[in-house]
C-alpha cells in the first residue's frame, strides 16, 4: 500500500525462505516518488508520516519493531524520483514470528484492486521457485472475454498450488 501511494507502477514483492539457514527475508520494491534520506531517517521512527489522514504512521517503524523481535531486521533504501526498497529479514524459526497469513488471497486481492499498477510476485525455498506476473490478469481476461472479478478464484489456486509446490514454511 506505500508502493501505490508513492504512485509506483511497477512493485516487486519477493520472499525467500529458507529452512536450511533459518532465514525469512520479504523484499518490497517500487518504482514510486521515493524516499528523501531525512524521510527514510523518519519513517522508522513510530510517530513520523506525511499522510494527511492521521497523524502517526506506523507500518515500517512496527515492522523494524517486529523484526527485530524475530532476530532480523528492516532496511529501507530509496531515491527521490526512482523508487523505495524495503527488506525485512527475520529468523524463520523464531518463536516470535507470525505467519505470513494468507498469502494468495492477500496478493490477488491487492493485485486486483490495482489493475493499473504491474506487480511481480517472487518467492523462493530451498524446493524451489514460484512466480506470479499480475499481467497473467490481463492477459487472462483478454483470452476469456471475462471480467476481472472471474478470475480471483482461478489466481488464488494458481498461488496456493505453487506455494504448495513449494512447500512453503512462512
Ligand atoms: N514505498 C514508499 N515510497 C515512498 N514513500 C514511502 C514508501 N513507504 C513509506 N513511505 C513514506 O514513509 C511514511 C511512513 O510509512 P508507514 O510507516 O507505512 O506509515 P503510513 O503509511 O501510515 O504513513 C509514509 O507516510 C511515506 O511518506
Ligand atoms: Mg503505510
Amino acid at each position: 500500500m506505500n508502493s501505490i501511494e508513492a504512485n509506483a507502477s511497477r512493485v516487486i514483492l519477493c520472499i525467500r525462505e529458507s529452512e536450511k539457514e533459518n532465514r525469512l527475508q520479504f523484499i518490497v520494491r517500487d518504482n514510486g516518488k521515493g524516499m528523501s534520506a531525512e524521510m527514510i531517517e523518519l519513517a522508522l521512527d513510530p510517530f513520523v508520516t506525511s499522510r494527511k489522514t492521521r497523524s502517526v504512521g506506523m507500518g515500517l517503524a512496527l515492522l523494524r519493531q517486529v523484526a527485530s523481535q524475530c532476530g532480523g531486521d528492516v532496511e529501507l533504501t530509496s531515491a527521490i524520483g526512482k523508487g523505495t526498497q524495503v527488506s525485512v529479514t527475520m529468523e524463520l524459526n523464531h518463536i516470535n514470528r507470525m505467519p505470513l497469513g494468507n498469502c494468495a488471497v492477500t496478493l490477488v486481492n491487492t493485485m486486483i484492486g490495482n489493475l493499473d499498477v504491474h506487480f511481480y510476485y517472487l518467492h523462493k525455498t530451498d524446493s524451489g521457485l514460484f512466480r506470479f506476473d499480475s499481467f497473467w490478469l490481463l492477459a487472462e481476461m483478454d483470452r476469456r472475454g471475462c471480467q476481472v472479478h472471474d478470475l480471483v478464484d482461478p489466481a488464488m489456486e494458481i498461488i496456493r498450488n505453487g506455494l504448495k509446490r513449494l512447500k512453503s514454511q512462512a
